[in-house]
């Protein structure tokens, strides 16, 4: 199977922001675009995307997974960034009308359909560093995909990081600059103690990893950060913390320290994991503390993060009643 991401549908559909207005959303071919050197985001980064996935289900129809909250993520995300106010009724409408075109191209579970909308600010101009790009780029590409993480569920291994992934203000942004200063520490950590993720706990606050939500599962408790606009709030968290409620587990949304999460981890019954469009839920085997290593659950996988995984890929595969409207 090709690396995640790296396959794209052949054509996509796009719209751009000019003249105070949008344009009519038009399917183009999966191609270079054409950008002026002095475009904004070039520069000044103005740019943010969405996660999401399409599932093809036992009897072929095709099912996109919380398309409204990720369209209001990115509209979110445009206006964090002060690019042009993204109409989330076209967005929805291109993301439908392009998922439909390559429905055939939806692989069979476990793979499916990335989808990822992106928003560029085009305008060409150097000199606006402190002011808006007037103009923008809004398309959304299609990638079929297998596991994020090679390796499928193995468990993880997470360096803890004192330092924050990105300006505190900027964390609920979905932009391409936290995941850029994300990359130094991941490739660091990689190195140094072959690492696949850095969790980056400022100030002793475990916040999330450069690319997931970080979860801590302790018997009937799930633990991890309360929203605010340090971190990305992520749309497969919500669902899994949902579905836990659901399921009758407590959901503790708080600050947990990184002395806490450590003390907690090693227990018997304790689980790790991270959640994301892309890692799904993924579990932590290992975490990596001013050079000691500490065995989540004690060394023994548990079955809660497996069982989370599982009924959220049921309603993505049609295999369980969607009782919370999270398919389009
Ligand atoms: C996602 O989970 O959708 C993300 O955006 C993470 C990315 C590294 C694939």
């Amino acid at each position: 199977m090709a690396a995640f991401g790296t396959v794209f549908t052949d054509e996509m559909i796009l719209s751009r922001f000019e003249n105070n207005g949008w344009t009519e959303p038009a399917v183009v071919p999966t191609q270079s675009i054409s950008l002026h050197p002095g475009a904004h985001v070039l520069h000044y980064a103005s740019t943010c995307f969405e996660g999401m996935k399409a599932f093809r289900h036992a009897d072929d129809s095709v099912h996109i997974f919380r398309m409204e909250k990720n369209v209001a993520r990115l509209q979110q995300s445009s206006e964090l960034l002060t690019l042009p106010k993204v109409d989330g009724a076209m967005l929805s409408q291109m993301i439908v009308d392009i998922v439909r075109r390559y429905a055939s191209d939806v692989p069979m579970p476990p793979g499916s359909m990335y989808i990822r909308p992106t928003h560029i600010g085009t305008e060409a101009s150097i000199g606006k560093a402190a002011a808006p790009s007037l103009n923008s780029l809004l398309y959304v590409l299609l990638s079929p995909v297998g596991d994020y993480f090679a390796g499928g569920a193995k468990a993880l291994r997470l360096l803890l990081d004192d330092n924050a992934r990105c300006a505190s203000h900027m964390g609920m942004v979905k932009s391409g600059g936290n995941y850029a200063s994300a990359l130094q520490p991941i490739l660091k950590a990689r190195a140094a103690v072959q690492a696949d993720q850095v969790l980056f706990c400022p100030n002793g606050d475990v916040q999330e990893t450069g690319a997931a939500n970080f979860l801590l599962i302790d018997g009937n408790e799930i633990i991890t950060k309360a929203l605010d606009s340090s971190f990305l709030h992520g749309i497969t968290r919500d669902s899994i913390l949902t579905l836990a409620r659901d399921r009758g587990m407590i959901v503790s949304e708080r600050e947990l320290t990184v002395e806490e999460l450590l003390e907690r981890a090693v227990k018997p019954g304790a689980e790790a994991a991270l959640s994301g469009t892309a890692a799904v839920l993924t579990p932590v085997g290992t975490l990596i503390h001013a050079g000691k290593e500490y065995h989540v659950g004690g060394g023994k996988a548990g079955n809660t993060t497996a069982t989370l995984r599982q009924a959220l890929n049921d309603i993505q595969w049609g295999r369980a009643e969607d009782k919370f409207g999270w398919l389009t």
